[in-house]
C-alpha cells in the first residue's frame, strides 16, 4: 500500500468514522500515440467442434444425408407402420454418384406408407411461416409409386407434407418447398414410398430458404449474424486439432472440400471419439462449409482470412504420427496450391478454380497457420521447410506458427527460442486456464522482445473448473478475467498482433468441450459474457496505443485493477478500458494528458449481478453491455466503477 493512502485508512480508522480513500490515479497520454494497433486484432476462432459446422453453421438439417456414415442409417429411422409391407435396405450398386455410392432401396406393396425418416441433429429446428427447400435423388426400380415427405413437430403433429411423383428409371434430382404451420426445435423428416413400387432415394437434404444472404445450401444465418456482430478482424479456420488429425489420413485436407457437395468426402469428425466421457457417435464432417465457403464468409463479414493447414503432424495428443520426410513436399504443396486459390489470378490453375467457383476476384489472404498446437523439435524441421519454400514464393504471406499446448510449459519454452532464430512472423499461443491466470497474466507481454516474432493469441478461453471438465461454465468471474487480459494484449498491441477466443460455438445438445463463445440450439444463439468481453474491445479498437499509468491504487486495485488505452483516429477519441476486478467499487480519477479539451461521448459498462452470472437461453441478456451518454467537464474526470466490472470510455479530445 502506498504511505499516503496507509495513513488516510489509519486516519480514519483512529478516527472510528469513514473517510474517503483517495481515488486511484489513472493517466492516459492521449497527446503521444504510440505504435497501431492491428486493424484485424480481435477476430475469431472457428473449429467444426461440439456441432460447429454440420448440425451448427453449415445449413443442412437433414444428417448423413448421402447415407455414407459407416453405419448407413445412423440418423436415419425405418419407417414402417403396421400394414405397410415391404422392405427397405441399403444398397451400392449402380449409384447416382461414384463418390457417395450408398443409397437405400424402398420397396413397397402398397399396403401403407413405407420409408425412412431422419431425425436431425439433434432434432430439426423449422419455424411457422418460413420455406424449407427439400430436394431427393429419386430412381424407379418398379412401378409407378410416389413419394410422400413429412415434417413433424416434436410432438408428432405433422407441419406439413408434399408430394413428390413421374419418377423415371434414371437418378434425377427432385426438389420441393415445405411450409411448417408451427415452429418446433425437435421437428424430424419423413420420406416415404406411397403405392406400390420400388425407388432408390439418395441424396436426401432439406435446408432453410433463410440462410445467410439467401444463399441456397447456405449457412444458418443467426450464426453467421452473431459473428459478423463481433466485427472479427480475422477468421481462423478449421480448428483446432481437426487440423490435424488423429492419425495422418484423417487429417483436415482442404482440396476435399470444393466442388459438388455430393463429391466432397465425408471424414470422421475428431470429436466423435476424441472424449470418451462426450462421444457423439454421430458427428461427422461433410465438408457443406468448405474452404470456398469459408473465404466467402471471410468477406461477406470482413473478415481477413486465416486457414490454418497440416504441417505433416497428426495430433501429438493421439498418434503424433509424423508424415515421413520425403511426403512433406506434398503438404508444402497443398500451402502453395491454397495461396494460388485463394488470391492467384484466374489464369493460374488453382485462381481459375476460384473463379470456376463464381469468384473471379481474389480474396486477398495474407496469413497462413503452418500447424495447429504442435511441439517439439520435429515441429521446429518443418516449420522451416514450410517457411523456406513460402517465404521465397510468397513474402506478402506471414506465416503463423505453433507454440503448443500451454502457454508456459517445456514444450512452449522449447519452441519460443527455435522460432525466434527461425525468424518467425507470428507464434501463435493458447491459453486454457483459471481466471486467476488471466488476471496474473494481464501484464504478460509488458516484457516481450519488441523486435522478435509477433504473438497471436490464437486460442484462449478462462476455465471455471479445468481444462477439459464438463462443469467449465462462461460465467462472468471468466469473462471478466478474460477482460483484464485483454487489457494486457491491447497496451501490447505492437507486439501482439491479434487475439480469438476459443471455441466459437457449441449445440446444447451435442457438445464435447466447454466453454465456448456461443451457445446454440437448432433455432437460437446465446452470446456469452465471453462473447461480449472481446466484441467489446473489437468494437472499441482503436488505431494507436496510448500509454497508461496507474497510481494511487488500494491495496486491492494494486492486485486487481487493469486498463488500456487507444486512439481511434477516424473519431477523434480516446477509448479507455477499465477493469475493476476488485470486490468493491472504485472511485477513479482519469486524468487525459496531453490534449485541451474533451468533447461527449459514451461509457458503456458490463457487469453483472453475480460473478456466477450466465447467459441462457431463458435469460439471454443477464450479461449484456449497457451504453449511456458521457460528457465530462475537464480532462481531468471522476468515476465510479463498480465492483467486478468492465468500463470502456470513449470521448472526443481535441487540442
Ligand atoms: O478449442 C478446442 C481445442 O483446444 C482445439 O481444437 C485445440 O487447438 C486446443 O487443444
Amino acid at each position: 500500500m502506498n504511505t499516503k493512502r496507509f495513513l488516510v485508512l489509519l486516519f480514519s480508522l483512529l478516527a472510528l468514522a469513514p473517510a474517503a480513500l483517495p481515488a486511484a490515479m489513472v493517466n492516459v497520454n492521449a497527446g503521444q500515440p504510440g505504435a497501431p494497433v492491428n486493424p484485424a486484432m480481435w477476430g475469431v476462432f472457428f473449429e467444426d467442434i461440439n456441432f460447429g459446422a454440420d448440425g451448427g453453421l453449415y445449413a443442412e438439417l437433414v444428417k448423413n444425408r448421402g447415407f455414407e456414415f459407416p453405419e448407413a442409417l445412423m440418423g436415419w429411422n425405418k419407417l414402417s407402420p403396421a400394414k405397410a409391407k415391404g422392405e427397405v435396405s441399403v444398397r451400392n450398386e449402380g449409384a447416382f454418384n461414384a463418390k457417395n455410392p450408398h443409397y437405400v432401396r424402398v420397396q413397397s406393396e402398397g399396403t401403407d406408407l413405407l420409408g425412412v425418416g431422419n431425425e436431425g441433429f439433434r432434432g430439426i429446428g423449422l419455424r411457422a411461416g418460413e420455406a424449407y427447400d427439400f430436394s431427393v435423388r429419386v430412381r424407379v426400380v418398379a412401378g409407378t409409386p410416389k413419394l410422400t415427405v413429412r415434417v413433424y413437430g416434436g410432438d408428432g403433429t405433422v407441419l406439413d407434407s408434399i408430394e413428390l411423383k413421374d419418377f423415371t428409371g434414371d437418378w434425377q434430382k427432385y426438389s420441393a418447398t415445405l411450409h411448417p404451420t408451427e415452429t418446433s426445435a425437435k421437428s424430424w423428416l419423413a420420406v416415404l414410398v406411397d403405392g406400390k413400387g420400388t425407388l432408390d432415394l439418395d441424396f436426401v437434404s432439406l435446408f432453410p430458404q433463410k440462410t445467410w444472404k439467401n444463399r441456397a445450401g447456405g449457412l444458418r444465418a443467426d450464426m453467421v449474424q452473431a459473428l459478423a456482430d463481433m466485427h472479427p478482424g480475422f477468421l481462423r479456420f478449421p480448428g483446432g486439432c481437426i487440423v490435424e488429425g488423429s492419425i495422418l489420413a484423417r487429417r483436415y485436407q482442404w482440396k476435399n472440400t470444393l466442388g459438388p457437395i455430393e463429391e466432397r468426402p465425408l471424414l470422421i469428425n475428431r470429436w466423435n471419439y476424441e472424449f470418451l466421457h462426450r462421444p457423439a457417435p454421430d458427428y461427422f464432417q461433410s465438408f457443406g462449409l468448405g474452404f470456398f465457403e469459408y473465404f466467402q464468409l471471410c468477406e461477406d463479414i470482413g473478415a481477413s482470412p486465416l486457414p490454418i493447414l497440416n504441417c505433416g503432424m497428426a495430433c501429438q495428443f493421439n498418434s503424433a504420427e509424423l508424415c515421413p520426410p520425403e511426403e512433406l513436399n506434398s503438404y508444402i504443396q497443398d500451402a502453395l496450391d491454397l495461396i494460388e486459390f485463394a488470391n492467384g489470378t484466374v489464369t493460374s490453375p488453382w485462381g481459375a478454380k476460384r473463379a470456376a467457383l463464381g469468384h473471379p476476384a481474389p480474396f486477398n489472404m495474407k496469413l497462413l497457420g503452418v500447424g495447429n498446437e504442435q511441439w517439439g523439435q520435429q515441429y521446429i524441421d518443418r516449420y522451416a521447410k514450410f517457411a523456406e519454400v513460402l517465404k521465397a514464393r510468397h513474402p506478402e504471406v506471414a506465416l503463423v506458427s505453433a507454440a503448443g499446448p500451454s502457454p508456459d510449459d517445456d514444450r512452449f519454452k522449447f519452441l519460443w527460442p527455435k522460432l525466434r532464430e527461425l525468424h518467425a512472423d507470428i507464434v501463435d499461443e493458447h491459453s486454457y486456464a483459471k481466471p486467476a491466470w488471466f488476471l496474473d497474466n494481464a501484464h504478460r507481454y509488458d516484457s516481450y522482445d519488441r523486435n522478435g516474432p509477433k504473438v497471436f493469441m490464437g486460442e484462449y478461453a478462462a476455465q471455471s473448473d479445468y481444462t477439459v471438465s464438463v462443469k467449465n461454465r462462461n460465467n462472468f468471474e471468466c469473462a471478466l478475467a478474460e477482460a483484464a487480459f485483454l487489457t494486457g494484449l491491447e497496451r501490447n498491441a505492437d507486439v501482439v498482433r491479434m487475439a480469438s477466443y476459443a471455441p466459437l460455438f457449441a449445440h446444447v445438445d451435442a457438445w464435447q468441450w466447454t466453454p465456448n463463445l456461443i451457445w446454440t440450439d437448432n433455432l437460437r444463439t446465446v452470446r456469452t459474457a465471453n462473447y461480449h468481453v472481446q466484441s467489446l474491445f473489437a468494437h472499441n479498437r482503436g488505431d494507436r496505443i496510448l500509454a497508461v499509468g496507474l497510481s494511487d491504487l488500494s491495496p486491492a486495485e494494486e492486485k486487481r485493477f487493469y486498463a488500456s488505452s487507444t486512439l481511434d483516429e477516424a473519431s477523434g477519441q480516446v477509448i479507455l478500458k477499465l477493469v475493476n476486478a476488485t470486490v468493491h467499487e472504485s472511485r477513479t480519477t482519469v486524468n487525459l494528458v496531453g490534449v485541451g479539451h474533451l468533447k461527449g461521448g459514451t461509457l458503456t459498462l458490463l457487469q453483472a449481478d453475480s460473478q456466477l452470472a450466465e447467459n441462457t437461453f431463458d435469460a439471454p441478456e443477464r450479461v449484456a453491455p449497457r451504453t449511456t451518454a458521457f460528457a465530462p467537464a475537464g480532462t481531468k474526470f471522476d468515476l465510479t466503477l463498480p465492483a467486478n466490472s468492465l468500463t470502456i470510455v470513449r470521448v472526443g479530445v481535441a487540442k
